[in-house]
């Protein structure tokens, strides 16, 4: 007798190549239309599934935790971040919780390079004026931005995202600073040409370009502040492909309408999907670059992160240790 396929629950529409293989191996129930789930849909959900497959857009609270039936006994995340769902509860009712670190890497890098750039030498608002038919000709003093070689880089959070942005960084002649939980290993230090600052206050004083790369956990909630942001020098530039609620974005908002700050690039936001409205009229004066959460937005990286999701399932159903698991005291 074959044994029963788990019931997985997939709350949004993934790449088909993933889709077809979750179907192969598991009584797959998938969200063609792309619907996002409701709370009371996401309840439903956890009461009948053997394993739940959220994204960002869910949120796996406490209380929809508590609803949970006996039979789920896995939350695989289609994501890096973990802050979507409360993992404490998860563990506590004896529920494995995996993220799919790794594949979005590079992508996630290359976008924050990209904004970068974008704010430094205005890409975003250039590029509105030729379709907007309003270029009257080159002159020397026109849409002049800033140059990022033999600037400094402050990053924030140096895991694998930060990394790999001080990798690209360094390529373009940028210095690489960086303030982290924990100091990297010297020789990762060595091979990045990093400088470490334990102290995140000194850093950001002292940066031309901010990029904040590191997770979404209590402990980094608005982590800049107000007063952190006040501490950056006028002409310095900001950039989150994190998470908006790393970063007081009303103080930001202010900051950028009161010319404190010389520009910033955000590809998350703290109530997404909506939008601070005045970071949108900021966004319309060509004030912030504001990208819809597009970090991970790759083709590849997509399949890969439903590869992960799979084989985090598949070992987990295989009764193994799924590589992925995240504990909460690794948050
Ligand atoms: C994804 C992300 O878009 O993985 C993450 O943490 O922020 C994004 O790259 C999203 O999480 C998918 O659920």
């Amino acid at each position: 007798m074959s044994k029963k396929k788990p019931l997985v629950v997939v709350t949004r529409k993934l790449p088909a190549v993933v889709e077809t293989r979750m179907r192969e191996l598991f009584d797959a129930r998938l969200n063609i239309d792309d619907k996002p789930m409701s709370q009371a849909a996401l309840i439903e959900a956890v009461k009948t599934a053997d394993v739940l497959v959220p994204t960002v857009t869910d949120r796996i609270d406490a209380t929809t935790i508590a609803e949970a039936g006996e039979q789920l006994k896995l939350i695989a995340n289609f994501g890096n971040g973990v802050d979507n769902i409360d993992v404490a509860s998860a563990v506590q009712r004896g529920i494995t919780v995996t993220n799919t670190p790794g594949v979005l890497t590079d992508d996630t890098a290359d976008m924050t390079m990209a904004l970068i750039l974008a704010v430094a030498r205005r890409i975003a608002e250039g590029s509105r004026v030729i379709p907007e038919d309003e270029w009257a000709g080159w002159s020397p003093t026109w849409m002049l931005g800033r140059r990022i070689t033999g600037k400094r880089l402050g990053i924030v959070g140096m895991g694998r995202i930060g990394q790999a942005l001080a990798k690209r960084a360094a390529a373009f002649g940028l210095s690489i600073h960086y303030h982290n939980r924990r100091r990297v290993d010297a020789r990762i230090e060595e091979k990045l040409g990093a400088t470490y600052w334990d102290s995140l206050d000194q850093m950001l004083a002292r940066m031309d370009i901010v990029s904040v790369n590191c997770p979404h956990t209590p402990a980094t909630y608005h982590l800049l502040s107000a007063r952190r942001l006040k501490l950056m020098k006028p002409d310095a530039i900001l950039v989150n492909t994190a998470r908006g609620e790393i970063v007081d974005e009303t103080a930001l908002a202010r900051m950028l309408e009161a010319g404190e700050l010389a520009g910033a690039g955000l590809d998350v936001f703290e109530q997404e999907p909506a939008i601070n409205p005045r970071l949108l009229r900021l966004a319309r004066q060509h004030k912030v670059v504001v990208l819809p959460h597009l970090g991970s937005a790759t083709h590849e990286g997509r399949a890969e992160m439903g590869e992960k999701v799979i084989v985090n399932i598949k070992t987990f159903m295989d009764g193994h240790k799924p590589p992925d698991r995240v504990l909460p005291s690794m948050l």
